[in-house]
């Protein structure tokens, strides 16, 4: 559907049909990430119970749902022997498990396991992000309408009605969502921007397709709320994330290309996808292959280390060494997320497409010392814009934002994954990191090159300042600063000058590891009857 040249037209027709040709349509680089990803989960797909099994092989051989639809998505892109066949099988096994009653809040969303109680029962108790996740509409129902607009030439009438209503349940369902301050409930405003892009999408694909044209139209406000907002600095609202900025790209790709020139997701994705590749070219250091900090939701603190959904799409357009992945993907942290391959690979020459082609060119080679600003805004939960500034150089990155909110550790609540001030050095044998755990509502920041000032406006004598160190190979304990690999670390302000240093570990030390990384902790405090504004600076020098 709304293909809009006769070539695409030409193009997609041909390739649907031929045995293996979709394949062979890929540049080499998607290729490979495509092949490697297929390969890597076909030795976890259970043909008889038509799912793939859970990655994470600590489930009991209990198998997952999202990841099986991606995997779907694959096996139509591939198609192979049996494939087709197998892609259908996992397709009608995913839309029997939806939820079909349309008084539950779960209404049209997909099980997160099949072996799962009925959410909402007695001993299974509905619990958001919990016993059921609202965003899993967003990620399967994207997928079918991938598997819709890709390969409908593939899948039996039978299975292509199913799916069309699959998505109407699920179009429903995700339109009882709405943002509350309460984070027992639903969290889901314009500004949480990775699934109110898909929602935004799957409602007006639904509703065109469905002639629905309230679903379209709902489809129309909502992405025109998430314009508007990302329009006041042309950032997302989830900004600088190795994980969700991916997500929230695919999204804008799937709004540039699968609706009618009338949309204005048709109209606003492909300079929503401009600005946001402008900013990440800034902050992406090829060098350390990494985005420079800071991040506002971060599933680790080494893009060397664990999986990212941006190298995902570094992939297809830069190589995958050159994208801070290792041979194996899955062997990193937060590797569940390689199973997003298939779909990055069918988009990667759409997205190519829409990146200014002096920032696809430029993403191999560090472009020299630079300092960017910009900001951006999470309505309801930002009193003030946050300001993000970052210095980048050859070996060390420093980059804080400035934030007022009304919820401690970002507007997802969750101090482990927000990391409002990040340095990241190149030790010769490691990238480590310097990340502020955020304690307080509000911080203010100051980075110049070569040191970082934070500072609390409502930091009281209570207020600490914890900062999450990276571990080193070359020393493995170490007893403070001096220690410290690579980078010397001078700590003034008025703070307590003694800190206390702990270490979060696997097998031990005062707490767990923070996304699998196990780190240093060192934490000031501020002086016995300290009034005034709790300040700490931290003075840089990169060694060796
Ligand atoms: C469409 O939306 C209007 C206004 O919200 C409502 O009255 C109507 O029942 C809806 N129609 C359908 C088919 O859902
Ligand atoms: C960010 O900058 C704007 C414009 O200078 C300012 O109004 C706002 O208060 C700043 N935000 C924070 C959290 O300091
Ligand atoms: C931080 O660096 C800037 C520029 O390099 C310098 O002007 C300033 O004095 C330094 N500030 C501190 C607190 O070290
Ligand atoms: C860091 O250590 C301090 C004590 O020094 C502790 O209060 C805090 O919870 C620790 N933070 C993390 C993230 O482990």
């Amino acid at each position: 559907m709304y293909l809009s040249t006769p070539k695409a037209l030409g193009l997609f027709a041909l390739v649907g049909t031929a045995v293996g040709s979709y394949v062979k349509s890929m540049s080499s680089n998607t290729r490979e990430m495509f092949t490697e990803c297929m390969d890597w989960m076909d030795t976890y797909y259970d043909s008889d119970a038509g799912y793939l099994y859970d990655f994470s092989a600590a489930t009991a051989l209990r198998h997952e749902t999202r990841s099986s639809a991606w995997y779907a998505l694959g096996l139509l892109a591939r198609n192979e022997g049996t494939d087709v066949a197998e892609a259908e099988k996992i397709i009608q096994n995913i839309i029997s498990g939806q939820y079909t009653v349309t008084s539950e809040e779960w209404y049209g969303n997909y099980q997160q396991e099949p072996e799962e109680p009925y959410v909402g029962s007695t001993v299974y108790p509905a619990t958001i992000y919990g016993s059921w996740d609202p965003n899993w509409r967003g990620f399967v129902s994207t997928t079918l309408i991938l598997a819709m607009e890709e390969f409908s030439d593939l899948l039996d009438k039978k299975t292509q009605k199913l799916i069309l209503a699959s998505l109407y349940k699920a179009t429903v369902g995700d339109s009882y969502r709405f943002g509350h301050l309460d984070s027992s409930q639903d969290n889901l405003y314009p500004s949480y921007s990775n699934p109110s892009i898909m929602r935004a999408f799957v409602s007006g694909w639904t509703g065109r397709r469905l002639k629905e044209s309230n679903m379209t139209k709902a489809g129309e406000t909502y992405a025109q709320e998430i314009i508007d907002l990302f329009n006041e600095q042309n950032t997302l609202s989830e900004f600088n994330s190795g994980t969700y900025t991916g997500v929230s790209l695919f999204g804008l790709i799937l709004w540039s290309k699968y609706l009618p020139k009338d949309s204005v997701m048709t109209k606003n994705g492909p300079s929503m996808i401009k600005y946001t590749w402008e900013a990440v070219s800034e902050l992406w250091h090829p060098g350390l292959r990494n985005m420079a900090g800071p991040w506002d939701r971060s599933y680790g603190y080494d893009m060397n280390r664990y999986l990212s959904l941006m190298a995902l799409w570094f992939w297809p357009l830069i190589g995958k060494e050159n994208a801070g992945l290792i041979s194996k993907p899955e062997t990193m942290s937060h590797m569940a997320d390689y199973a997003w391959g298939p779909l990055f690979a069918v988009l990667a020459d759409k997205h190519k497409s829409l990146i200014p082609k002096k920032i696809v060119k430029g993403l191999s080679t560090f472009s020299g010392e630079h300092t960017f600003t910009t900001s951006t805004r999470s309505p309801p939960f930002d009193n003030a814009p946050r300001n993000f500034t970052t210095w980048l150089s050859d070996k060390i990155t420093i980059g804080a934002e400035s934030f007022d909110e009304i919820v401690v550790g970002g507007p997802a609540r969750s101090p482990q994954s927000f990391n409002p001030a990040v340095i990241q050095w190149d030790t010769g044998s490691e990238i480590s990191f310097i990340s502020l755990f955020p304690t307080e509502m509000a911080l203010d920041v100051e980075v110049n090159p070569l040191n970082l000032t934070l500072s609390y406006p409502y930091g009281t004598s209570a207020s600490i300042f914890t900062l999450v160190v990276g571990t080193f190979a070359n020393i493995r304990t170490i007893s403070g600063w001096e220690d410290v690999q690579g980078l010397g670390v001078t700590v003034s302000g008025n703070v307590n000058e003694a800190y206390e240093l702990s270490f979060g570990g696997t097998y031990g030390g005062s707490s767990d590891p923070i996304r699998d990384f196990e780190f240093w902790n060192f934490t000031y405090t501020m002086p016995a009857g300290f009034t005034g504004v709790p300040t700490i600076v931290l003075d840089l020098e990169l060694l060796g």
